[in-house]
């Protein structure tokens, strides 16, 4: 047997006869930048988050960006973040010239442990970036009270979270900014790069929108410094059409997930995803801790079963940082778990058949 990952092929023929005349349209009209697919998709998006302002973008890296520069994180600024995420949660703290400082996961749900935060906070201390990792909401309770408490904006990275719930209310709907990825892999995902920054505070949403255009208030009158990270119609158009079915997909994810729990609970020697009460994960990713990871890699490789590791390095050890001075042994739960988490297939349309042989071949 030989399973597709993320099986993105079989999505495209499942809504083929909606998307490919939906992009054939915008290629007819040549309304490609924020034609009115943009539009429709942003009402759905704050229909279906609840939020009052979504606001489409270039890509979930772009987002981030983007909610960095409304809120004024600049030179001399700290964000904190977790150094179990992928890479552009950080890099663009780094990139609008402020320091990353990292907390520590929880060892359980490998998002940032919220008991930790308070202790990293400084005067500089501008943000707090919490990721909900595989698509689990992080404990936004607990870092909303520590960011009243202290004056400081919380940014939710959801780049694989869309559609999850904290307490019922969608992830997108947290914090003070929310941001998602519609990259193709995500469960949400477009045919393309693409994002969008969900608020609710009406200034803040004007000075996104404004930032998404080059900080224009009209044509060729910047009020800010901003940049190109508008979404194209093309992808916008693809993602009215998947919306629509999203919240059954997102149920299948779900479904496949509850499976492989099932079917895994009584092996020993693997560690299964742990979602907290209270909330429900997008399950972008099924990730499992094992002790013997890269061997096992290979070898479900070679019995046809892609996996994939998310994460390897965590952040305060790459390169890209090693300014920042973090070093080995810092962070231990996050360097502990990035030697044994492995992703397994995760996709909407596994059948039981090849979760059994997953589960199996594992
Ligand atoms: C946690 C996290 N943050 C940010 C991003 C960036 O999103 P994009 O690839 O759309 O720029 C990703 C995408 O992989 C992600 O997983």
């Amino acid at each position: 047997m030989k399973i597709d990952f993320a099986n993105l092929q079989y999505q495209h023929e499942l809504y083929k006869d909606e998307i490919e005349p939906a992009i054939l349209k915008v290629a007819r009209k040549c309304n490609f930048i924020m034609g009115e697919e943009i539009d429709e998709l942003e009402n759905a998006l704050q229909i279906f988050t609840g939020a009052k302002h979504a606001i489409s973008c270039s890509s979930g890296t772009d987002a981030l960006l983007l909610a960095m520069m409304a809120l004024d994180i600049k030179s001399g600024d700290e964000v904190i973040t977790t150094p179990f995420t992928f890479i552009a949660t950080a890099e663009t703290i780094a990139l609008v010239g402020a320091t990353p400082v990292f907390v520590d996961i929880d060892e359980k749900t490998y998002n940032i442990d919220s008991a930790k935060i308070e202790a990293a906070i400084t005067p500089k201390t501008k943000a707090i970036i919490p990721v909900s990792l595989y698509g689990q909401p992080c404990d936004m309770d607990e870092i909303m009270t520590i960011a009243k408490k202290h004056n400081i904006k919380v940014i939710i990275d959801g780049a694989q979270s869309f559609g999850s719930t904290y307490k019922c209310k969608s992830d997108s709907n947290l914090g003070d900014i929310s941001c998602t990825s519609f990259f193709p892999a995500k469960p949400l995902g477009c045919y393309g790069d693409g994002g969008a920054v969900f608020v609710n505070d009406d200034e803040l949403a004007d000075k996104i929108k404004s930032l998404r255009v080059h900080g224009q208030t009209k044509r060729y009158y910047h009020r800010y410094i901003g940049m190109g990270g508008r979404l194209d119609t093309i992808q916008a158009a693809i993602l009215n059409v998947k919306l629509k079915y999203y919240k059954k997909d997102l149920a299948l994810r779900q479904e496949v997930a509850s499976k492989y729990t099932n079917l895994l609970s009584s092996k020993k020697d693997i560690l299964l995803p742990s979602i907290k009460e209270n909330r429900t994960s997008a399950f972008a990713q099924y990730s499992i801790r094992v002790k013997n990871r890269d061997e096992m890699q290979e070898k479900l490789k070679n019995l046809g079963v892609p996996t994939a590791v998310h994460y390897p390095l965590p952040l305060h050890l790459q390169e890209c940082f090693a300014y920042l001075g973090y070093k080995n042994g810092d962070f231990p739960i996050s360097e502990m778990i990035a030697n044994e988490i492995i992703s397994l297939p995760m996709n909407p349309y596994l059948s039981d058949e090849e979760i059994e042989y997953i589960v199996k071949s594992l």
